[in-house]
């Protein structure tokens, strides 16, 4: 719901289109989906660094670095999620629109407020990547601790515990880390945006 009046679109005099040409390759989201400790930050963070040696304009949002500024007033509960997602997706759009390939690594446990996203994007430019491991994996790495202080009751609606996460139907890509590395992982991932055509010949990558 828009809850302003009065509002009318302008549009720029310069193009989605006209941006990615500039910077001789398309854009979309890549889409990280997981539990908390399934590794998407990490896949994220190097992939990040891959496509940047390779010539290619990114830019990464990361549900722990988010919530200490745009999303800072929101918490855990299902609302709260669903607006986390809701405004990272409208940022993401923003990004996608700016020319970036853009990376986001939010748990985004629920497969409507996923949806919504992929609603507000054009054909091919929401790329939903599952990283899926199991809540036995995650909380055998348990990186930030945080599952310790979920069975321990410190911590409520933690997900994989004591709250839901919605495995993806039909993600573009799955990437099963209890069996691949973070390098394989990334790999896979400059594959399909090859074969896609996400990068264009032109672009540094495929020279
Ligand atoms: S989401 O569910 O709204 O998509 P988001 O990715 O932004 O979550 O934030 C998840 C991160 O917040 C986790 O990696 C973890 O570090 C931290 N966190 C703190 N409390 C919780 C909780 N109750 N459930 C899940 N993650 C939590």
């Amino acid at each position: 719901m828009t809850v302003s009046k009065n509002i009318v679109w302008h549009d720029s005099k310069v193009t989605k289109e006209e941006r990615q040409e500039l910077m001789h390759h398309k854009s979309a989201v890549l889409w990280f989906t997981g539990l908390s400790g399934s590794g998407k930050s990490t896949i994220s963070v190097e992939l990040e660094k891959e496509l940047h040696a390779q010539g290619i304009h990114t830019y990464r949002l990361d549900g722990d670095n988010v919530r200490h500024g745009l999303n800072k007033n929101l918490g855990f509960s299902p609302e709260d999620r669903t607006e986390n997602i809701r405004r990272v997706g409208e940022v993401a759009k923003l990004m996608v629109d700016a020319g970036l390939i853009t990376l986001t690594a939010f748990i985004s446990p629920y497969l409507e407020d996923r949806k919504q996203v992929r609603d507000i994007m054009e054909e091919g430019e929401f790329i939903e990547v599952y990283v899926k491991a199991s809540v036995e994996t995650c909380e055998a790495r348990d990186p930030k601790g945080l599952y310790k202080k979920a069975r321990a009751g410190e911590i409520k609606e933690f997900t994989g515990i004591d709250a839901p996460y919605e495995e993806p139907v039909n993600p573009e890509i799955v990437l099963e880390t209890g069996s691949l590395s973070v390098e394989e992982s990334v790999a896979v991932i400059i594959d399909y945006l090859k074969a896609k055509g996400y990068l264009y010949e032109t672009s540094r990558s495929s020279r």
